[in-house]
């Protein structure tokens, strides 16, 4: 089969011929129709998530994945030969970007017959995050305001979305045909960052969800009520400033949970929410879809078919 793998950090990712691999106990070999990629992909390769993901090479690549069980280890019982499914694989060991990858059974979720491969593989690490981040972090109720950064993300697409089917009021950052985007999202209100300061158009902010650090991330401690809270999912936010703005300042370091991704899928599907992807790219051309995450302006997913 064929697989990307990184050979150290920083090198190129290259398509690979290898051996279609064996489940063991407790494990699927999944045949592998869509994956996703994520800024982590990007981080994982560059080695600026070293201390919390090391990688041993060669390192496959990929998390987030969409197909069909292949073979079932032994031991493994709850699914069988065929099941439609989706995963996030542990960042350490990859696997995603493949025509085949083991998944520990714990981490399969049933995907719905009217939820496609390519959007089944744009959710687990982004709107995995998005849920994390506004349900369990943040606890965002109906009637609330929430502020999403880069609401043309992969997280903030589907954030804009999640926070909108909670019932809150959305306000968004985004630029160029993003600001239109985010609208047709969910989003009330569009900042577009490149000429407006949400510093000042916003205020009174019950929870900002910050997909961006730095001085966005300084910045959004301003437009909180007192009692607010930001969640983070870049880095961890200045405690002596949160303490200073009477706010509540927490970063997410998003896990793997079925249980999550079922239920959020479940929920997306209730309230008619679908996943914005920015373009489907075949495994051939991994390359140029790698690039394109990297490049940071993606609207939505990019998913690789296999
Ligand atoms: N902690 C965790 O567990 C966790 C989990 C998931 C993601 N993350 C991190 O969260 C961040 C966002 O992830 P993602 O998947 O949403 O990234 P992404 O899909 O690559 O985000 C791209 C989007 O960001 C927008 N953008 C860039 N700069 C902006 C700014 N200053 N203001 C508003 N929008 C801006 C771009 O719009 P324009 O082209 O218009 O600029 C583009 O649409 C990444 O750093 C990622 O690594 C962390």
């Amino acid at each position: 089969m064929q697989q990307i793998i990184l050979s150290d950090y920083e090198q190129t990712p290259a398509l690979t011929d290898v051996a279609i691999p064996e489940p063991n106990h407790g494990e699927v070999l999944v045949r592998v129709k869509a994956a996703a990629l994520n800024p982590l992909d990007v981080k994982l390769q560059l080695g600026r998530v070293h201390a919390y993901f090391p990688l041993t090479f060669p390192s496959q690549m990929g998390t987030d994945l969409a197909g069909t069980i292949e073979k079932t280890g032994s031991l493994t019982s709850r699914w069988r030969v065929g099941d439609r499914v989706m995963a996030r694989l542990d960042p350490t060991k990859g696997g995603a970007f493949a025509d085949y990858a083991i998944v520990p059974e714990d981490q399969l979720v049933l995907l719905p017959q009217d939820l496609n491969f390519n959007s089944a593989a744009g959710l687990p690490t982004a709107a995995g995050t998005a849920w994390q981040a506004l349900v369990e972090i943040a606890d965002l109720k109906a009637g609330q305001t929430v502020l999403v950064h880069a609401g043309t993300g992969g997280v903030g697409s589907v954030a804009i979305q999640f926070a909108r089917g909670l019932g809150a009021r959305v306000i968004a950052s985004a630029s160029g045909d993003g600001v239109e985007i985010a609208r047709e999202l969910g989003a009330d209100q569009v900042i577009d960052y490149r000429s407006e300061d949400f510093a000042t158009k916003v205020s009174d902010i019950d929870v900002v969800l910050d997909t961006i650090g730095g001085e966005t991330q300084q910045r959004s401690f301003d437009v909180l009520r007192s009692g607010g809270k930001l969640v983070s999912t870049v880095s961890p936010p200045d405690q002596a400033l949160a303490t200073a703005h009477k706010v509540e300042g927490t970063f997410v370091f998003h896990t793997s949970n079925a249980g999550r991704l079922s239920d959020l899928v479940k929920a997306m599907r209730a309230m008619g929410q679908s996943v914005l992807i920015d373009g489907v790219f075949p495994i051939t051309s991994f390359a140029e879809a790698f690039g394109r995450q990297a490049s940071g302006r993606a609207r939505g997913k990019i998913i690789i078919s296999v």
